[in-house]
């Protein structure tokens, strides 16, 4: 069909990210279509969910090549074989090469689950209760050569409450992940993400009032 974005999508895990761009594409919400999904781990139990869909996927292992130049010179051969438009990284534990980023300019999204740029890296919900931060969040970024780096795109913030475990911070980030990915999705396909150097502007946002938060609430 003409009209939709062409995905890639990178995995190394579970795959929730890529269920809710499923579920999203699949229910009319989001135009576009995943043309191949990869993963660097065979035994990722996200695979299982693009074959459930009919969906192409491919393991590339990284333990396969001896560089990472080699690896991701791979993965853009299967991306640009595959057409894909947008690479979209859904729990994608590795490092993408300039090389790759150059094949891709401007191509290339991820999440992450905090408010960037605090706490980038990993076991960031355990990082964000130790530092005792009253939010935290999800982000959506274009990936640049740095680690959590790349311009922001989209965020969400939620509550860190007192009994807080990180797999339960985790599972409330993740709630807010599966919403805002498939939305930063679509701002590209409709054409609404403009990029000056680091800022992202989306055009035919609604009122941005709706958009603050406090923690814990104010009192009146
Ligand atoms: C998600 O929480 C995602 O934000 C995180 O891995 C999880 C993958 O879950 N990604 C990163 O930490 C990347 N730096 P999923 O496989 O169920 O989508």
């Amino acid at each position: 069909m003409a009209g939709l974005l062409k995905l890639g999508v990178l995995i190394s895990g579970g795959g929730s990210n890529l269920q809710s761009i499923i579920d999203h594409i699949e229910k009319g919400a989001l135009p576009a279509r995943i043309q191949i999904v990869i993963s660097n781990n065979p035994d990722a139990p996200g695979l299982a969910r693009a074959q459930r869909h009919g969906i192409a996927c491919t393991v590339v292992s990284h333990r396969d090549f001896s560089s990472r130049e080699e690896y991701d010179s791979e993965l853009t051969r299967i991306l640009k074989d595959a057409g894909a438009e947008l690479i979209v990284l859904a729990g994608f534990m590795r490092i993408l090469s300039g090389g790759f980023l150059r094949a891709f300019e401007d191509r290339v999204i991820n999440i992450h689950p905090a408010l960037l740029p605090s706490f980038p890296g990993t076991n960031v919900q355990q990082a964000a209760i130790d530092y005792g931060v009253k939010f935290s969040g999800c982000t959506v970024h274009f990936v640049d050569e740095g680690v959590d780096t790349g311009p922001a795109i989209i965020q969400a913030a939620v509550p860190v409450l007192p009994d807080d475990t990180a797999d339960v911070l985790a599972a409330r980030i993740l709630r807010q992940e599966h919403r805002i990915y498939p939305q930063a999705i679509r701002y590209f396909a409709e054409g609404r993400i403009i990029k000056k150097g680091r800022h992202v502007e989306i055009t035919g946002i609604g009122d941005p009032d709706r958009a603050v938060l406090h923690n814990p609430p104010l009192d009146d």
